[in-house]
């Protein structure tokens, strides 16, 4: 075997590691009965372990300095050693106990944000908190970093972003965003009161499932299942898992989750599945990822051509509720701007400021500025300034999202900036193709 080929075989075993965790994380999330948390988060660990030796194995180190020297490797090949040396490097800064620590920890903590949620009480979850910020603080040490503790972080999910990055572009968005806002809200507000009727739980998976069928999700190669919070994950690019959850007095929680899942999903099956194992089979980034998502909720599921051919199908389904409604209706009830306590559930526009609110509490907490017992008045004050309204518990407020129990920081800014890309490719698309 040349070393190209070894090179292949060891990211293959990697991802074969990597991904069999993934599926355990799916499940926990899913399926498994609360009392397989504890026994899960040791498997999880233990895995995470053992994939990190792997990754940091001295004989893949070598093997990828003789094949940075290769000259007979193509372009693709080359590229691809680039970044698995770099993802090595990486690897190399953590120790074994570190990565099953925070594996661990992770755990722990998604089943505490779980029950703090659940009973709205952030006390349950801010000890699990602080741990896993512990660990962050020293994982941006381990990294390293130019300016800010959390560029390390950033770099993470959007390689090469920095926070004055953010800061400069939310800046600038702020800029046109604030009177625009401000222009709508002065006129009457459309109702949308068509989406908040009763909508049985089963028919809204029924047409969940339809839309995937009409966004040209392979069913072969994935499947949907229910979760508290909606998310993607795969296991090579022929079995991608979405979730999406139904509101049965809230039709748009389930019809934009569902488009946005299947979004990434689409962007996941159409990776090369023969590179598996390979960075070239990879997302290149979360802000790239989250470009598709956001293209197919925004500039395609909220879009009035999308509803005239959805809305026969939809009708269907609730012949009571929508007698009397339009695709027109939907497609006005879909784009309704209004100040909101939910990201997932915000309108197109107001949603950044919900990221600006989750960005501003990380970089205070990541520059000693803001200590975890504060986050929810911190986090109340932000909504108050710039949404204008009152966050009434924290389970609507600062734990809403699992990100942080995950120990994902840095990773809400690739929701904007995935929004942003998406409205740039779906302009470019709209000016090559004709009646797009
Ligand atoms: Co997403």
């Amino acid at each position: 075997m040349n070393n190209y080929e070894e090179y292949k075989t060891q990211l293959a075993r990697i991802s074969d590691l990597s991904y069999a965790g993934a599926v355990l994380g799916w499940d926990q999330e899913t399926y498994m009965p609360a009392g397989g948390a504890p026994l899960r988060s040791r498997q999880l660990s233990t895995l995470a372990g053992i994939n990190h030796d792997l990754v940091t194995a001295e004989s893949l180190g070598k093997l990828l300095e003789e094949l940075e020297k290769d000259a007979t490797l193509d372009k693709k090949q080359k590229g691809n050693v680039l970044q698995t040396l770099k993802d090595y490097r990486k690897a190399k800064k953590y120790t074994r106990e570190f990565v099953e620590e925070m594996s661990l920890t992770v755990s722990e903590s998604f089943n505490a944000w779980h029950e703090a949620k659940k009973k709205s009480d952030w006390k349950i979850f801010a000890p699990k908190l602080k741990k896993l910020l512990e660990l962050k603080r020293k994982e941006c040490e381990m990294l390293g970093y130019k300016e800010h503790p959390y560029d390390a972080l950033l770099d993470q999910h959007e390689p090469g972003l920095t926070t004055k990055d953010v800061e400069e572009l939310f800046i600038e968005v702020r800029k046109s965003l604030v009177p625009f806002v401000k222009s709508i809200s002065a006129k009457p507000l459309h109702s949308n009161a068509v989406l908040h009727q009763h909508f049985p739980k089963d028919k809204q998976w029924d047409f969940s499932i339809h839309l995937l069928n009409v966004l040209g999700f392979n069913f072969e190669n994935g499947r949907q299942d229910l979760s508290v919070h909606p998310f993607t994950t795969n296991f090579g690019a022929t079995d991608v898992r979405v979730t999406t959850r139904v509101d049965e007095h809230n039709l748009s929680d389930c019809v934009t989750g569902t488009i946005h899942e299947c979004g990434h999903a689409l962007y996941e099956q159409g990776l090369p599945e023969a590179d598996y194992g390979l960075p070239s089979s990879e997302a290149v980034s979360l802000g790239i990822h989250e470009s598709q998502s956001r293209l197919w909720e925004n500039n395609v599921g909220r879009s009035l051509e999308f509803w005239k051919g959805q809305f026969p199908e939809l009708k269907k389904m609730f012949p009571e509720q929508l007698k009397n409604s339009s695709a027109e209706e939907i497609f006005s009830a879909m784009n309704v701007v209004q100040p909101s306590l939910i990201r997932i559930n915000g309108d197109e526009l107001t949603y950044h400021f919900h990221i600006m609110v989750r960005f501003e509490v990380e970089k205070a907490l990541f520059e000693n500025k803001l200590e975890v017992e504060n986050i929810p008045a911190f986090w109340n004050e932000r909504y108050k300034n710039y949404l204008g309204i009152d966050v009434p518990n924290d389970a609507e407020g600062c734990l809403q999202d699992v990100h942080w129990s995950h120990g994902s920081f840095g990773y809400f800014p690739t929701y904007s900036l995935g929004s942003f890309y998406a409205a740039q490719f779906f302009a470019k698309a709209k000016g090559e193709i004709p009646n797009l």
